[in-house]
């Protein structure tokens, strides 16, 4: 079943559940209409998302979600003209439950579904609406799971420039913020805490890759022997210089993104630069993107808050990209846990 390539009236229904967040979104007539995310708390006393936890509560959230996002956008099930929903990466237990219930949903409307790469999509954000970047676009990808910088070319067409050789940079928020005993996730508590504290106090090692590939791992195990000798000499080292570490660790992650972010610019001469996913929340990454957009002469995109995080407005988007590229799903389609 294929729709018009431009038919700009589309109803396209967007199911995200890639990983702790169930969101449904509803694009029609070249718009946002609803944007509904249901997370999940039952994560922060574990440090970290519990993937069976995770599906469960998906299998709760996805029906009440998908309803809501339909009444919030004034929508009947039967206007929906074609469902997108993330493919991957993410956790395969919880992309199960979004993709298997667009599957069912797309089947019993007769409508048609398509397949959307979750990372793809936190860099199209972008293009949704507010400012829209001029193409050639160099988006630095900063979330959970992944640490990119990609070139977004004509017909949006996505290419990775560079990308993190082990750990992405929001779980090196997360997992240094476990390390001084912040609830899971970290990051936006880092954030916060970081604020009127001093982040030249510490000093951590920033990890030496090649090109534009990023590594996080080194810096995590500096943070861990660095407070460990610390807590020896030490018992409360943590409560009572916690935001200055914050500070610190926030400061380092974020200048040695800026810093890969300005050799890409470099290299390709793009001055249209911009940051997506979770981390892309953070407010030390988005002044020192604004300061880098200055000193280098460029023009700086930042997405509105709620389409950094984990959210179903960019896939909806992004599928209404793939259905003007005629690329639609199959029932025989898989999810993927890895890109
Ligand atoms: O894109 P996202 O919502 O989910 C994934 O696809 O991974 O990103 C979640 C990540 C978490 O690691 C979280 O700690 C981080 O984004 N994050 C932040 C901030 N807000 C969310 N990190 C630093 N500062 C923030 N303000
Ligand atoms: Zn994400």
């Amino acid at each position: 079943m294929e729709l018009a390539k431009n038919n700009s009236q589309i109803c396209i229904l967007g199911i995200e559940s890639s990983c702790d967040d169930t969101a449904a979104a509803v694009w029609y007539n070249n718009k946002i209409c609803s944007n509904v995310i249901s997370s999940q708390k039952i994560h922060e006393e574990f440090g970290g998302v519990v993937p069976e936890y995770a599906s469960r509560k998906h299998q709760q959230n996805v029906v009440p979600t998908v309803l809501a996002s339909l009444a919030q956008a004034g929508i009947l099930k039967e206007e929906i003209d074609a469902i997108a929903c993330t493919q991957g990466p993410g956790l395969m237990g919880s992309l199960l439950v979004g993709h298997s219930f667009t599957k069912g949903l797309a089947l019993s409307l007769n409508v048609p579904y398509v397949n959307v790469d979750h990372v793809d999509a936190h860099v199209l954000a972008h293009f949704i609406d507010g400012d829209i970047p001029k193409l050639p676009f160099l988006c630095l990808l900063v979330s959970g799971g992944h640490t990119q910088i990609v070139r977004v070319n004509e017909d949006y067409i996505l290419d990775i420039l560079g990308k993190t050789i082990d750990d992405a940079a929001g779980e090196a928020f997360d997992k240094a913020g476990k390390m001084l005993n912040l609830k899971y996730p970290a990051g936006p508590i880092i954030d916060k805490l970081s604020e009127d504290a001093d982040p030249l106090k510490f000093k951590f090692n920033t990890p030496n890759v090649a090109a534009l590939d990023f590594s996080f791992s080194g810096l995590k195990t500096s943070i861990l022997y660095f407070l460990q000798k610390a807590t020896r000499q030490q018992k409360d080292f943590i409560e009572e210089n916690k935001k200055d570490l914050c500070a610190s660790i926030q400061y380092t992650i974020v200048s040695y993104l800026i810093s890969k972010l300005a050799q890409a610019m470099d290299e390709t001469g793009i001055r249209e630069i911009g940051i997506a996913g979770g981390v892309a929340a953070n407010s030390a990454l988005r002044s020192e993107l604004t300061s880098l957009g200055e000193r280098k002469g460029a023009v700086v995109y930042i997405p509105k808050f709620e389409y950094c995080t984990d959210n179903a407005a960019m896939i909806a988007f992004a599928g209404k990209i793939k259905i003007e590229q005629q690329k639609y799903g199959t029932l025989s389609d898989v999810c993927f846990t890895r890109k």
